[in-house]
């Protein structure tokens, strides 16, 4: 039986290129860490303190990479169990990404250049935005309101997103305008990236989970006794 419908591939191939370079790109400095080559530019924080880092980079990996997995409507039909095993590890996986995200945030030393006030305050609330959306979609499908679940689950998801999106438009300054964007013209490239994944996020949930959901409420009103997820 085939899992997964031709156009779920699609767009499943389509996200994990999309995180390539913060989730497998980023195993190197997991392998640097670890003693392996120095493939990756220097961070002298990292090297400092590699602990937070170390869990960001494995946290955000399984967030992202896993995470994907849960968005085709196939596998959350056809393979319910699986759907909520993985579950469990995307929302550990992704409160612990997001929470050393902010211990990062607060607790480095980072140069101006790389962090001005704008970026530490928007990584302070979206770190705590994204662990509030993830507990708050599992109390969500715990009282059954799936539309809730998904809703906020895309949106801790955008927010996670956010670093595949600043690589783009970070390597893409860089191609267009020939030197790295640095202070605070990085900062709102940055905080730029996090806007443009929210508002996807929202455009989806409007003109994709709600129709679903009104369709699906219609047909349960037509036979009470279907029951939909
Ligand atoms: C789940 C999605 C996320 C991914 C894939 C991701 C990816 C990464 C990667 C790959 C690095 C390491 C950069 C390096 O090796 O030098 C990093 C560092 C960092 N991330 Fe994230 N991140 C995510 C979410 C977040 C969130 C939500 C925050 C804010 C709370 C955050 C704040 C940071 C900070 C402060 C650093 C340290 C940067 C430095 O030392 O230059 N990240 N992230």
């Amino acid at each position: 039986m085939r899992i997964l419908r031709k156009s779920e591939w699609a767009i499943l191939i389509f996200i994990i290129a999309f995180s390539f370079l913060p989730t497998f790109g980023a195993l190197f400095r997991v392998l640097e860490m670890a003693g392996g080559p120095a493939i990756m530019p220097t961070n002298p924080r990292a090297s400092a303190m590699p602990v937070p880092i170390v869990l960001h980079i494995l946290s955000s990996f399984l967030f992202l990479i896993l995470g994907a997995l849960q968005f085709p409507p196939s596998i959350r039909q056809r393979r319910p169990a699986a759907h909520r095993t993985l579950g469990r590890v995307v929302a550990a996986a992704g409160c612990l990404s997001a929470g050393s995200g902010l211990w990062m945030t607060h607790v480095y030393s980072f140069p101006i250049s790389l962090q001005g006030s704008l970026l530490y305050w928007v990584r302070i609330t979206l770190g705590l935005l994204m662990i509030g959306f993830i507990v708050w979609a599992v109390l969500a499908i715990r009282s059954r309101n799936a539309f809730q679940h998904s809703a906020l689950m895309l949106r801790a998801y955008a927010i996670g997103q956010g670093a595949s999106t600043q690589a783009f438009i970070g390597i893409g300054w860089m191609i267009l305008v020939g030197t790295e964007a640095t202070g605070p013209l990085r900062d709102v490239l940055m905080v730029s990236s996090w806007a443009i994944n929210l508002l996807i996020a929202e455009a989806l949930i409007w003109t994709v989970l709600a129709p679903r959901r009104r369709s699906a409420a219609r047909a349960i009103q037509k036979n009470p006794l279907r029951v939909e997820h």
